[in-house]
C-alpha cells in the first residue's frame, strides 16, 4: 500500500505546475518532443544490442552452436569478411544516428534561442540577484515600463524574448513547463524566447546553485489572456494606491521612516531604494522571499521579524519595528494591490 501510495507521488511529481514532462508551451513542446525520440530511440538501440549480445550465448547454452568456447582454429574467410561487413555496417549506422541526435538537439536549442520574428511580441528583462528576481518589462515609452519581482506575467499565445543577465553570480532561468534553461550571467545578456499556450500558474526555479538560498529563488510565471494581461500591465503601471484608513497611513509613515525605505521603491511615496525588489504593487504577488511563502499577513510578519530565520543569509535587513507599529505595517504593505 505504501509502495503504490509513493508511486502514484512520484508520478504527479512528472505533470503539475513545474514539469518538463507537462509542457504548457512551444518551446518547452520542442524540447519534450527532443527528450521523448532520444528516450524512445535509445530504449530500441539498447534492447537490440542487449538481444543481439544474449542470443548467441542462449545458443550455446542450448548446444545449438556446439563449437568450444575456448577454440584455437583461425576463423574461415567467409566468417571473416561476414564479421567485418556487419562491424562496418554497425558503425556506420551508429555515425548516421549520433549526428542526427546532435542535429535535432542543436536545432531545437537554436530555435529556443532570440532574436526570432524581431519585432514582434513583447520583451522582457529579467535579472538574477541573491536570491530574487529583477523583472522589467520593455516598451519604447518609457511610461509604459512595468517593473515586477520574482513573478513573470505573459499573455497567452505571444512570444516573448527574455532577455536574461545577472547582477552577482550565474544564476539559471528555468520555467520547465515552458522553456530550457537559460544562465543568467554577469556583464552579458543571454536571450530566448517562450511561450504560454495555455493560461494558468507556471512555477519557475533558479537552477544553477548560486549560493546559500539557492533553492529559495523561485518564481510564478502567470499566462494570462491577452485581456487579463492588459488589465493586469495597466495596474503595474499605477503608482501605488493611497492608504485608506488610518492604520494603512500609520503604516506607510512606518516604513517610510524606516530602513526599507532605503532598500524598497514604492512609486508614489519617497521610498526609491534600489537594493530589494520594488514593492509598488506588493499585495498583488503570490509570494514573498522568491517563492519561499505564500504572500499573506502572517508570513509577512514573520519574514519581517527575523527575515534570517526564513532565510538564512538573506540580504534582506532585520529592522527594528515597535510592537504597535507591526500590524500597521502589514496592513499598508497588503493593501498595495
Ligand atoms: Cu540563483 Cu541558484
Amino acid at each position: 500500500m505504501r509502495r503504490v501510495a509513493l508511486g502514484i507521488l512520484a508520478a504527479s511529481a512528472l505533470w503539475g505546475q513545474q514539469s518538463a514532462l507537462d509542457p504548457g508551451g512551444r518551446n518547452a513542446q520542442a524540447i519534450h518532443a527532443l527528450l521523448v525520440g532520444f528516450v524512445a530511440l535509445l530504449s530500441t538501440i539498447f534492447v537490440i544490442v542487449i538481444v543481439a549480445a544474449l542470443v548467441p550465448l542462449f545458443r550455446r547454452h542450448r548446444g545449438i552452436e556446439q563449437e568450444p568456447l575456448e577454440r584455437t582454429h583461425q576463423p574461415s574467410e567467409a566468417t571473416e569478411k561476414r564479421l567485418g561487413l556487419v562491424v562496418g555496417i554497425a558503425t556506420v549506422v551508429t555515425v548516421v544516428i549520433l549526428i542526427g541526435l546532435i542535429v535535432v538537439s542543436v536545432s531545437v536549442g537554436k530555435a529556443s534561442q532570440g532574436p526570432r520574428r524581431a519585432g514582434t511580441g513583447m520583451t522582457v528583462e529579467v535579472t538574477g540577484n541573491q536570491w530574487w528576481w529583477y523583472v522589467r518589462y520593455y516598451n519604447d515609452n518609457a511610461r509604459l515600463i512595468a517593473i515586477d519581482a520574482n513573478e513573470l506575467h505573459v499573455p497567452v499565445g505571444q512570444p516573448v524574448m527574455i532577455r536574461a543577465t545577472s547582477n552577482d553570480v550565474i544564476h539559471s532561468f528555468w520555467v520547465p513547463g515552458l522553456q530550457g534553461k537559460r544562465d543568467l550571467i554577469p556583464s552579458r545578456v543571454n536571450t530566448e524566447w517562450l511561450q504560454a499556450d495555455r493560461a494558468g500558474y507556471f512555477r519557475g526555479q533558479c537552477a544553477e546553485f548560486c549560493g546559500l538560498q539557492h533553492a529559495h529563488m523561485a518564481m510564478w510565471l502567470v499566462a494570462h489572456t491577452p485581456a487579463d494581461f492588459e488589465k493586469w500591465l495597466s495596474n503595474q503601471l499605477n503608482p501605488a494606491v493611497a492608504p485608506s484608513n488610518s492604520d494603512e497611513l500609520r503604516g506607510q509613515q512606518v516604513f517610510l521612516d524606516s530602513a526599507c525605505a532605503i532598500c524598497h521603491t514604492i512609486r508614489g511615496t519617497t521610498a526609491a531604494g534600489q537594493v530589494g525588489p520594488d514593492l509598488t504593487h506588493f499585495a498583488s504577488r503570490l509570494s514573498i522571499a522568491a517563492g519561499t511563502l505564500p504572500n499573506n499577513k502572517g508570513n509577512l510578519g514573520g519574514w519581517i521579524a527575523d527575515p534570517q530565520n526564513i532565510k538564512p543569509g538573506t540580504h534582506m535587513a532585520t529592522v527594528p519595528v515597535k510592537a504597535e507599529d507591526v500590524q500597521p505595517l502589514l496592513d499598508y504593505l497588503e493593501s498595495l494591490k
